[in-house]
């Protein structure tokens, strides 16, 4: 337990299980529980999406209503119900505003981003830190997460700045993906109501546009990526998405924490979506009845002597989706079978769509979203498929470690963290690695694996038990996390802050 407990609300647009399209869902459900763990009052809001089942979760609605100013638009009201999350006290909030958030999609529907996201997510941001006040919470650390709420920190050293509640909070802005930083028309800083003067090259000012997240890396207290590797390539031109400079000035206060992997979802001793539950000491027989359940989910032939490869992604860029798409039908040309688990992209659902009605008995796809399907695939493959352009952290390299299914990825940055090569000779490694973006190098390494697969069962014996054996634990993580909010909290209130950072 520490000495003093601190107080800390997480402002984000997902929570697993209540809102999740993909891993930043799963970090916002999970870490706060284990900070709760080590003694600290963590609260988590999110909005009230209606794929937020109130029945399900057992939600109740607070009694009063928040009131969010949102400048030129004048004051919007919202409710506002409370849940906890699963397996722990940590209360969550969901904001219910009918207008911004009561819709089947969290931030688009058919490919098409909503076109009010802009005040959708102001909207969140301002709401987060109102929220306080109806709580009577004082934070002693708000933690934001990407664009959606990264403009929390600027709120917090302006129009906040001598509010009751939040006014001494310092702020921690997680970088899950840069790629979207929540660039809108300048017009949308007559909603954000903080003045004109913070539309400038240093803040909010990007290309012309109002970019959120800028105006968050520049005003957070302290910054972290959600791993080492990520928070070395963000610096770069590269992998900044143009905000390498502004991160690069930052550098002093940029971390690098590498997700956990909550195990009480993802553990093949327990799973409940899996055919058979298996240790590292039965990982042979357990996979082989796993591996036959997901060929007869998938309506592929039921084929012990063939690898089985694995994709649960979605289909965009960022995954090498594309590269993917390039390398198929060369890798169809093994004797292998390939699943795929997805939903992302139009062109990539008629594309697998097709490559599925070519080869109906090498591969199958299922275009959408399937948590029972995704444990399956992680359990019943024996590799899993990542071939990233660009990868912030990653979790489902680290799932298929913990299920015996050695990852195929490339080395990029939470991958390149989270996965060891394999070492024939010493019989070391965890998963197999390329470096170069290239359909070539996927097929290449690719191929590695299906001979090792046919040709090495003493190396595929050894990667699945070295695999089996990693663990990267949210404990791990909740500590490293406590360490940060602390250093914040420290500068935050030290001396002469606001003049020794921004030179006021
Ligand atoms: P990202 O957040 O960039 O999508 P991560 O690897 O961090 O990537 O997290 C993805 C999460 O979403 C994992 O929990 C993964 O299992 C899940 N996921 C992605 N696509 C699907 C899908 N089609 N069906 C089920 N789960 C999915
Ligand atoms: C982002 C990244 C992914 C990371 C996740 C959770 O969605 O794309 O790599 O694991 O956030 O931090």
């Amino acid at each position: 337990m520490p000495v003093k407990p601190l107080t800390i609300l997480f402002a984000a647009s997902e929570a697993a299980p209540f809102a999740k399209e993909g891993g930043l869902g799963d970090v916002v459900g999970g870490l706060p529980k284990y900070l709760a763990r080590l003694g600290h009052a963590v609260r988590v809001v999110i909005p009230r999406y209606y794929s937020v089942n109130r029945e399900k979760y057992n939600l109740r609605l607070l009694p009063g209503t928040l009131v969010v100013p949102m400048g030129i638009i004048g004051n919007q009201y919202c409710g506002v119900y409370e849940g906890r999350l699963p397996g722990c006290d940590v209360p969550i909030y969901f904001l219910e505003h009918e207008a911004y958030f009561g819709r089947p999609g969290l931030y688009q529907q058919d490919g098409q981003g909503y076109m009010d996201n802009d005040n959708r997510f102001v909207f969140l941001s301002k709401a987060a830190l109102e929220l306080c006040k109806m709580l009577d919470f004082t934070p002693d650390v708000v933690h934001a997460h990407d664009w959606h709420t990264g403009v929390i920190p600027l709120l917090l050293n302006t129009s906040y700045l001598h509010d009751r509640f939040v006014g001494d909070a310092a702020s921690l802005l997680t970088l899950h993906n840069m790629q979207h930083q929540g660039a809108f028309y300048p017009g949308l800083m007559e909603v954000l109501g903080v003045g004109w003067k913070h539309f400038n090259y240093l803040e909010l000012e990007k290309d012309d546009q109002v970019n959120l997240l800028k105006g968050g890396i520049y005003h957070a207290t302290l910054l972290n990526t959600v791993s080492e590797g990520y928070a070395r390539e963000i610096q770069t031109a590269e992998f900044g998405w143009g905000l390498e400079g502004v991160v690069g000035d930052r550098s002093n206060d940029l971390y690098g924490i590498l997700n956990g992997v909550d195990y009480e979802e993802w553990n093949p001793q327990s799973d409940r979506f899996i055919a058979a539950n298996y240790s590292a000491r039965t990982v042979k027989k357990g996979k082989a009845l796993c591996k036959r359940d997901l060929q007869s989910t998938m309506g592929l032939p039921l084929r012990d002597d063939v690898p089985l490869l694995g994709v649960v992604s979605r289909m965009v860029r960022q995954k090498g989706t594309d590269l993917l798409a390039e390398a198929i039908p060369r890798i169809l040309e093994m004797d292998v079978q390939f699943v795929m688990v997805g939903n992302g992209e139009p062109w990539a659902h008629f594309y697998f769509g097709d490559i599925a009605a070519q080869y109906p008995d090498k591969f199958a796809c299922f275009i959408g979203y399937d948590e029972a399907l995704a444990h399956k695939v992680e359990a019943g493959a024996d590799f899993f498929v990542m071939p990233s352009a660009f990868e912030p952290c990653g979790l489902n390299q680290m799932y298929s470690l913990a299920y015996g299914t050695p990852p195929i990825v490339r080395s990029t940055g939470g991958l390149e963290d989270s996965v060891e090569n394999f070492d024939e000779a010493k019989l070391t490694g965890t998963g197999f690695k390329f470096w170069s973006h290239s359909a070539t190098a996927l097929y290449d390494t690719i191929g590695w694996a299906v001979y090792t697969y046919f040709n090495n069962p003493a190396g595929l014996a050894a990667l699945r038990k070295n695999g089996m054996a990693q663990r990267f634990t949210w404990d791990a993580a909740a500590l490293k996390y406590e360490e940060l909010y602390k250093l914040a909290i420290k500068r935050r209130r030290g001396p002469e802050y606001f003049r020794n950072r921004f030179g006021e």
